[in-house]
């Protein structure tokens, strides 16, 4: 049986790794996968979980999203000249009081989640509707349908390609009946056991750029500090249980939209929906996270 050929960005750590790790090793060997990461020198780490069992299921090659020489360069390289499953899943984060953000720290976060990964979809979606199918699956972030306190641009590139993947699936499900293509998937996560935190840039307690931020945004920056932690420790979910959510939206036949780690739509985003004029949400945010601070 001819392989369905794979291809995730940001396999160097996290999510992409253990969807890399799992899809190479699947029993009935069906998966080819391309694995790729911006900085080769990491490839280690995804070698030894695949302790060179999967020189026929997996192969490892350089991309990074934000330069798109080498994401063609990547393509070309794809043996079988085809991806039927595109994985975007690189991403970065970027946290503090939006005031001692730089520029070039928002663009990058930017040029990461938003551009890079539009210029990858724009980069491999030709040639799926030439070859007349394909999936494409976003890891993407409940920070991406509500906001998350000092995490604006984060939030802001999410939010831009939750967007952008609407558009796109609306389009394709009137193209699916001339050319049976294209599914969009976002595969919404909420915190995640991953490297994220600590390739995170964030703004720490001690830094000299939170010297310019005033006394009561500090404060409240310092009460989310504790409640991301709180939310890590307790409720973060194993790589191996958002890769079991991506196996549902490859291999079924007719995938959903969006898929929720979590199974269930999260509270807030919910309210979301119901409140529509958005105060409920506002206010439940602020309770949940800043409940004991004078607002
Ligand atoms: N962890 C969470 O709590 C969480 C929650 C919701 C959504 N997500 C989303 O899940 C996705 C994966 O994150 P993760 O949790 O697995 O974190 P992670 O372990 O930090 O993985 C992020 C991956 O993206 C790669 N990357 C960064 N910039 C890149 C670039 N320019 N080109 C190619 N690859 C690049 C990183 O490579 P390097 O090693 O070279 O930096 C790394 O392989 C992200 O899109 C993130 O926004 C994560």
């Amino acid at each position: 049986m001819e392989k369905k050929v794979v291809l995730i960005t940001g396999c160097s750590s996290g999510i992409g790794l253990s969807l890399a790790v799992r899809l190479a090793s699947d029993t009935s060997k069906v998966f080819k996968v391309y694995a790729t990461m911006r900085n080769l020198a990491k490839k280690e780490r995804l070698l030894d979980c695949v302790k060179g069992l999967h020189q026929d299921t997996l192969e490892i090659l350089q991309m990074d999203v934000t330069d798109r020489q080498s994401i063609l360069t990547a393509r070309d390289k794809v043996v079988e000249k085809r991806v039927d499953i595109l994985v975007c899943n690189a991403g970065v984060g970027l946290m503090g009081p939006l005031e001692v953000q730089s520029l070039d720290s928002m663009r990058h976060v930017l040029e990461v989640n938003l551009l890079g990964t539009i210029q990858t979809m724009q980069v491999f979606l030709s040639g799926m509707k030439a070859q007349g199918q394909g999936r494409i699956l976003v890891t993407g972030s409940t920070g991406g349908l509500h906001g998350l306190p000092f995490n604006e641009v984060y939030c802001a590139s999410k939010f831009a390609i939750e967007g952008a993947c609407e558009i796109l699936m609306t389009t394709s499900s009137l193209l699916t009946e001339i050319l049976k293509i294209k599914k969009y998937c976002s595969i919404t996560c909420g915190p995640v056991n991953s490297d994220f935190l600590i390739n995170l840039q964030k703004a720490e307690l001690g830094d000299s750029s939170l010297q310019q931020v005033d006394g009561r945004t500090l404060s409240l920056y310092e009460k989310y500090l504790q409640h991301c932690s709180t939310v890590f420790q307790n409720a973060a979910q194993d790589t191996e249980d958002i890769v079991e959510v991506f196996l549902d939206a490859i291999h079924s036949a007719s995938p959903a939209f969006r898929y929720f780690t979590n199974s269930v739509m999260p509270p807030l985003t919910k309210l979301k929906v119901t409140e529509p004029d958005g105060m409920e949400y506002i206010k439940a945010m602020s309770k949940i996270i800043f409940a004991d601070q004078d607002q």
